[in-house]
């Protein structure tokens, strides 16, 4: 399909999904919802402890950093950063530190940590192989990089239904707004590139039921990024009949993948 100007400007730089949006912390909690479960296997499989030292970069609504702090707490450490941190006010009292921070300029402790993840962050960021670089010094030796970021990888062409129309529109709006829907798929070589070891990578594609976490927080999505859309050339019905598709709990739906990357810094630490 071919698309129509967007109201923004091409190429300017911002994030599309902002956590100021009246129902960003709902949306955020069913991103949570639908992947932890994915994220905290993984950590566990590299080995997060009781006194990991933990990174958890463009932490968004906290999940994740609240599971880290369940574990790596106390005689560990967690720092959750973001470049709006309003929805981990709580973290604190968990024991977790939070800081406003963007992950471009901002300075991140360098040689600081066991574990630092990011999970659809950086895909969203138009410096992100800088920031790529820049987690990768906030590494100790020994210490492991886990990126989860989303790539289309060809499946976003097969998406069918008014769900996978309204879907290209999206990836096409944050694209312009300068977020990279198909990076994820060099992280290994980006990885390898950097000196790092043990670099691993695989790709998931959640299938999902409509009325699933997974579905509301799509739902929620198009709420959000409706007038984007439109402007796009997506007619208003259509991101009706794709909310209905999510809202239809007969329906099976699938998401574009997300890309699990990870590997370590040379050296050793007893993470
Ligand atoms: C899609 S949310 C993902 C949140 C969380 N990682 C998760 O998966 O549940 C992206 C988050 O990255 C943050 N972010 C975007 N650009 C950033 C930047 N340049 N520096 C720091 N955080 C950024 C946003 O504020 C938002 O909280």
């Amino acid at each position: 399909m071919s698309w129509s100007s967007p109201s923004s400007s091409p190429g300017d730089p911002h994030y599309t999904l902002p956590n100021e949006w009246g129902f960003a912390d709902e949306r955020l909690a069913l991103l949570g919802a639908a992947y932890d479960s994915g994220s905290i296997a993984l950590a566990q499989r590299l080995g997060v402890k009781a006194g990991s030292r933990c990174l958890e970069a463009g932490a968004g609504g906290g999940s994740f950093a609240r599971w880290l702090c369940s574990v790596a707490l106390p005689g560990g450490r967690v720092l959750a950063v973001d470049a709006d941190p309003r929805h981990l006010a709580d973290l604190p009292g968990l024991g977790g530190e939070v800081a406003q921070l963007d992950l471009v300029t901002g300075d991140i402790p360098e040689r600081a940590f066991d574990f630092v993840h990011t999970r659809f962050v950086l895909l969203h960021i138009a410096d992100r192989d800088i920031v790529v670089e820049r987690l990768v010094r906030a590494l100790v030796p020994g210490g492991v990089l886990v990126l989860e970021e989303g790539d289309g990888l060809g499946v976003l062409d097969e998406m069918p239904g008014a769900f996978g129309e309204v879907w290209r529109a999206f990836a096409h709006s944050t694209e312009i707004a300068g977020a990279s829907q198909s990076w994820a798929r060099s992280l290994p070589a980006q990885l390898d590139a950097l000196g790092l070891v043990d670099v691993h990578a695989e790709a998931e594609i959640p299938m999902f039921r409509g009325g699933s976490p997974m579905a509301r927080m799509w739902s929620l999505t198009w709420v959000q990024t409706h007038d984007t859309l439109v402007s796009l050339g997506i007619p208003p019905e259509v991101i009706a009949a794709a909310q209905a598709e999510l809202e239809d709990q007969q329906q099976w739906l699938y998401a574009p993948p997300i890309v699990r990357a990870w590997a370590h810094r040379a050296g050793t630490t007893d993470l």
